[in-house]
């Protein structure tokens, strides 16, 4: 096994390109009945159909339409989200939902690294993993948002939410008013990701 993998790695030295290189290991792997790339096929499909920002966007809707919901999901974010058919991984043991209001702006981070409630509001942008978004974002947050958008009255308090690996969370948008009434698959329509990590308003 020793000399195999010696083998394989100077194939690896020997390949220049990064897909190359995926490559190697992926068939070194799967040479080894490691099934590496069906694992990859996985987590493709999930990470491009299933975990995907459309299923926060159907739960802020529901949150803005039914008032018990939203109630429940502020109570217990995992229990509510769940009542939807949305899943959660076992160890997002907590799902916090932050509820924002005209003078209050709650926005994530996760200043070790990169978790999200990524089943919720899909995976994080390469924007929210930089060490520029992570550290600034908790010293400087209003400059911060202005520099990406979001530039907030000064009467509007920020709070700066930071990840861990057991609890996510979930920004619930102030519903824009001219969309009171709308029907719940229309307010999903205009829920986006950057809404629900806290660095856009609607
Ligand atoms: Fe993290």
């Amino acid at each position: 096994m020793t000399t195999n993998l010696a083998t394989d790695s100077s194939v690896l030295q020997r390949s220049s390109s990064m897909p190359q290189r995926v490559d190697a290991i992926q068939s070194a792997l799967d040479e080894r009945g490691m099934h590496a790339t069906e694992g990859v096929e996985e987590l493709s499909h999930l990470a491009l159909d299933e975990w995907v920002p459309r299923n926060g966007a159907r739960v802020v809707a529901r949150a803005w339409v039914d008032p018990a919901f939203r109630e429940r999901l502020l109570a217990n974010g995992r229990e509510a989200v769940t009542e939807l058919g949305i899943p959660i991984p076992k160890h997002h043991r907590h799902l916090v939902v932050l509820e924002n209001t005209p003078t209050v702006q709650n926005v994530i981070c996760c200043t070790l690294c990169s978790c999200t409630a990524f089943t919720i509001i899909g995976l994080p942008p390469d924007w929210y993993k930089d060490l520029e978004y992570r550290s600034r974002i908790v010293r400087q947050s209003r400059t911060v948002l202005r520099e990406m958008g979001l530039d907030l009255p000064p009467d509007v308090e920020i709070r700066v939410w930071d990840t861990t690996a057991d609890t996510r969370y979930l920004v619930l948008p102030v519903q824009p008013p001219h969309t009171i009434g709308w029907p719940e698959e229309r307010l999903a329509a205009i829920v986006t990701r950057d809404a629900m990590i806290g660095v856009a308003r609607l």
